[in-house]
């Protein structure tokens, strides 16, 4: 079987993955709030875009996409240009989860629910044949009173629809405590990759770092590595190596 690798977009990431993530493959990202998951899915998706001429598609389920485009600008990414030039999609899917009107071209208009989100993202990926793509966050696609058997359906129809479309994807995970790596306790087994961002107190400070528990089919390291957000988005330090 040919194993072919895509480029993570994250300095020093494709070197303990010993050379990025598994094309056609899933990636969950987990950790708590504020470790940098949607940096991090942010920053893959555009210089996969951009340098690498990987077209991406961001489904956002929990911020509207104009904070993702300002976030993303902080860094010097320019969402808007590849949007224009047919590089990227935003899918809001935010708006319908609150039930607030959009102006946002790619939307669930109807209310949310999980088919019509397949639909749109299959739509999306179509459209722009799209490489990469990115959910964030799978937590977010329980509704709040659905039952936890209706939860791992609709993150088993998306993982599904993903695997079907072939693309590289990453997927997000909040999670409350170390010990866990998922929400709903089904996350992990549907990716076939997992990276764990980290924010840990070391001498009165909060540190951040990151691992990679999993990535079938290659080998990679299992350093607990740490890294930054500098001005230029994340950046792994140095101290790591497979
Ligand atoms: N320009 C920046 N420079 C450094 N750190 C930043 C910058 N912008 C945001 N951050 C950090 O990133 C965190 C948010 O990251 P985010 O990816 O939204 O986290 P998550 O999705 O895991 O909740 C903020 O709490 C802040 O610590
Ligand atoms: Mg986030």
């Amino acid at each position: 079987m040919m194993i072919e690798k895509i480029k993570t977009g994250i300095p020093g990431l494709d070197e303990i993955t010993n050379g990025g993530f598994i094309k056609g493959t899933n990636v969950l990202v987990t950790g708590g709030t504020g470790t940098g998951k949607t940096i991090f899915c942010t920053q893959s998706l555009y210089y996969g875009a951009r340098d690498y001429d990987e077209p991406g598609v961001f489904v956002t389920l929990e911020e509207r996409p104009d904070d993702i485009r300002r976030e993303a600008m902080q860094f010097g990414w320019d969402l808007k240009k590849l949007e224009e030039d047919g590089k990227l999609i935003i899918i809001d899917a935010a708006s319908s989860k609150a039930g607030v009107p959009t102006s946002e071209p790619y939307a669930l208009r109807r209310g949310f629910d999980i088919s019509t989100l397949a639909q749109e993202i299959y739509k999306a990926t179509k459209e722009i044949n799209a490489e990469r793509v990115v959910i964030d966050s799978l937590s977010s696609l329980g509704i709040r009173f659905e039952s936890l058997t209706a939860i791992r359906t609709a993150i088993f129809k998306i993982a599904s629809l993903l695997n079907d479309l072939n693309t590289t994807s990453l997927l997000t995970s909040e999670i409350t405590s170390r010990n866990e790596l998922s929400r709903f306790g089904v996350e992990e087994f549907i990716a076939q990759g997992i990276i764990v961002l980290y924010l840990n107190e070391e001498r009165g400070e909060l540190k951040r770092s990151l691992v990679v528990r999993k990535m079938r089919f290659t080998k990679h390291s299992l350093k607990v590595v740490p890294f930054e957000i500098s001005d230029k988005g994340i950046v792994i330090l140095p101290s790591s190596g497979i």
